[in-house]
């Protein structure tokens, strides 16, 4: 007998599938989302849905919603009635080892994306891929941007460096823990900023789990203890970063101190806040003066290997086919790029 979980979890999918009705494709894909209210992702999900030919392929969206659980129950449901092809964005990325078994039973190939999975798990099977971009750039981007603007010298730091310490002040907001990016991104950044000679004290680092409001929350405490000190915000997404600068502006921060116009560096309460993904807001907020600057997570990049990946293995070629590099015939990288306000 089907629960009433059971039920919400059907409907839900029923209610996503709308979106994909118009099209006629035979070869059916299960698009398997996290939670699509992440804002990266669900844009990720429109960028695949935008370039998956329709008259080949029919995907189905399914959103998990953040569990786990949901998610498990959405994949159970598709096996009883297979798809041809399972594109995964696993909310416990632990979940993956289970979730491989399940579809290596039923030999339907599986592209991970965004939330990677361990390699002792990948090496599970062969027909299961991971699509994602390399976090180690992304975290020396948000690094490099920072030493550039502080004057590219360690040893004589810029006006940047508020109290003339030779020492950059700053916090990181962190994503979810045990997520690959949060993780390496923190530690790139900071042996980054090591590597190249700069001193960097770490007031406090927070966890918001990529989310506005909770980074928006956890910053009041911050401003409270460290806001006369603070010299620099490295955020792991830019919803988080968002959230930072709607509280540092009801703090006083992000005023048109000297009158010319506009909210720029020239401020004296400006503080540089850099942030990960490049979504649309992020880089009006660029334009408008507040965010200094984000790392571009290229989506559509990401959303086009999946789409040849997917064509390579249901047309019956090689993975290796894919025009994108698979690296250990199991992963496909797209890079990351910087963006800083003029
Ligand atoms: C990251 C992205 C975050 C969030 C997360 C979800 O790559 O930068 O904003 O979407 O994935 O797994």
């Amino acid at each position: 007998m089907m629960g009433k979980r059971g039920l919400f979890v059907l409907l839900l999918a029923g209610f996503l599938l709308f979106l994909t009705q118009c099209s006629s494709g035979e070869k059916r894909v299960g698009i398997f989302l996290y939670n699509g209210e992440d804002p990266f992702v669900r844009g990720l999900n429109e960028e695949m849905l935008s370039q998956f030919n329709r008259t080949i392929y029919r995907p189905e969206v399914f959103d998990a919603l953040n569990s786990q659980v949901v998610q498990n129950e959405q994949i159970e449901h598709i096996l009883e009635n297979p798809v041809d092809l399972a594109i995964i964005n696993p909310v416990d990325r632990l979940g993956a080892h289970a979730i491989i078994r399940k579809f290596r039973d039923e030999n339907i190939p599986v592209i991970f994306f965004n939330r990677q999975p361990l390699e002792r798990d990948l090496d599970l099977w062969d027909s299961c891929f991971y699509v994602g971009a390399t976090a180690e750039q992304a975290g020396q981007m948000q690094a490099r941007m920072i030493m550039h603007l502080f004057g590219d010298d360690p040893d004589r730091l810029n006006g940047y460096d508020r109290n003339g310490d030779g020492v950059i002040q700053g916090i990181i907001i962190r994503g979810e823990q045990s997520h690959q990016d949060s993780e390496i991104r923190t530690r790139e950044v900071r042996d980054t900023l090591s590597r190249n000679g700069f001193s960097f004290e770490l007031l406090t680092s927070v966890i918001a789990n990529w989310n506005r409001k909770e980074a928006y929350d956890k910053m009041d405490e911050v401003l409270n203890l460290h806001g006369d000190i603070l010299e620099v915000i490295f955020s792991n997404n830019d919803e988080m970063a968002l959230g930072a600068i709607e509280r540092l502006i009801e703090k006083g921060f992000f005023r048109d101190s000297n009158g010319n116009g506009r909210i720029d560096r020239q401020d004296g309460d400006w503080i540089p806040v850099v942030g990960i993904d490049g979504l649309p807001e992020a880089v009006r907020a660029i334009g408008a003066g507040t965010l200094y600057g984000t790392v571009i997570n290229d989506s559509t990049s990401q959303a086009g290997a999946i789409v040849d990946l997917t064509g390579a293995i249901l047309s019956g070629r090689e993975p290796e086919d894919s025009p994108d590099d698979l690296e250990k015939g199991k992963y496909i990288w797209t890079d990351y790029y910087p963006l800083v306000s003029e």
